[in-house]
């Protein structure tokens, strides 16, 4: 598509230059498009366009991703979200450091928990990553009737910022259990946090996603949680570096430095997570 739109750019810069006299930098610019476009070999000219573009990109101040990064073409996470009823409709790193966490602690005892599922984008991935893990159910908590009200916490820093009301993100429980409909151990828990968390007091987590957005839900959530996490099980939080949510992010680290672990690790996908630590080892 980038090829198309940028072949059909150059054309055009190329004739106006030529009518209209341009600067040499310009000219210079359009030739080395137009020698782009002319390499034959789709692998090569793909390359080779990724290098200008990437170039240009730097130039002006924006990143484009690294195209040799392995997770791009990693079939066990593709392979599912690429069958999902959800191929296509977000960003896919994000997706798939969930995937990859929820994957990663399949081995140790427990559930998996999701405050915050929406339509179940994020539970489809924790469920496929755990498909092959035995008998642990997924807990799904929302209202389904969207965001709970925002508190002072959550008002973005700048008045011209994007903010939360009431009601967003609402999408009805059934169209959330219609594409989640495949896997047989979720448990909806539909209702205000943290009014529900009470039906999974005595179970043990492995792996708890939390995605509400806001400080109040989120912090009930931490609070929640991570006493039922297992050594190991890891807490992660979508939101956590969005300018979006400043209060997921102020709850999360009020959270974390009440635990040993002290801290949230931040990554550049947004989200932020921690690990539980293990007891010490014998003599440690
Ligand atoms: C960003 S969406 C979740 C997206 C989902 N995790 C995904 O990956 O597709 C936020 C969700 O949190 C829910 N939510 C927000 N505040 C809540 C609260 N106080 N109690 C229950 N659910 C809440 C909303 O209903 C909404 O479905």
């Amino acid at each position: 598509m980038f090829g198309k739109i940028t072949r059909h750019l150059s054309r055009l810069r190329a004739a106006a230059e030529l009518a209209f006299g341009a600067r040499p930098d310009m000219l210079a610019e359009a030739r080395r498009l137009m020698a782009l476009e002319a390499i034959a070999d789709p692998k090569e000219r793909h390359d080779a366009f990724f290098e200008y573009l990437n170039w240009k990109a730097l130039r002006e101040g924006f990143e484009i991703y690294n195209k040799n990064l392995m997770w791009q073409d990693e079939p066990a996470f593709w392979d599912i979200w690429n069958a999902s009823p959800y191929a296509g409709t977000q960003r896919h790193d994000r997706k798939f450091v969930l995937w990859s966490m929820a994957r990663s602690t399949r081995h140790l005892p427990g559930d998996t928990a999701e405050c915050g599922v929406l339509d179940g984008a994020s539970s489809y991935l924790i469920c496929s990553a755990r498909e092959d893990g035995g008998l642990s159910e997924h807990h799904a908590f929302d209202s389904f009737e969207g965001l709970s009200a925002p508190g002072p916490e959550d008002r973005p820093r700048t008045s011209a910022a994007f903010h939360w009301t009431a009601g967003d993100l609402s999408v009805p429980i059934e169209e959330t259990m219609l594409k989640l409909g495949r896997f047989g151990n979720v448990r909806y828990h539909r209702g205000w946090i943290p009014q529900r968390f009470g039906e999974v007091a005595a179970r043990r987590f492995s792996f708890v996603h939390v995605d509400v957005d806001l400080y109040q839900p989120t912090k009930d959530s931490l609070t929640f949680f991570y006493p039922r996490l297992v050594p190991g099980g890891i807490l992660l939080c979508d939101d956590y570096g969005y300018h979006t949510c400043p209060g997921a992010r102020r709850a999360f680290d009020e959270f974390a430095a009440t635990t040993p672990e002290r801290s949230v690790v931040h990554l550049p996908t947004g989200q932020g997570f921690l690990v539980k630590r293990g007891p010490p080892a014998d003599g440690g």
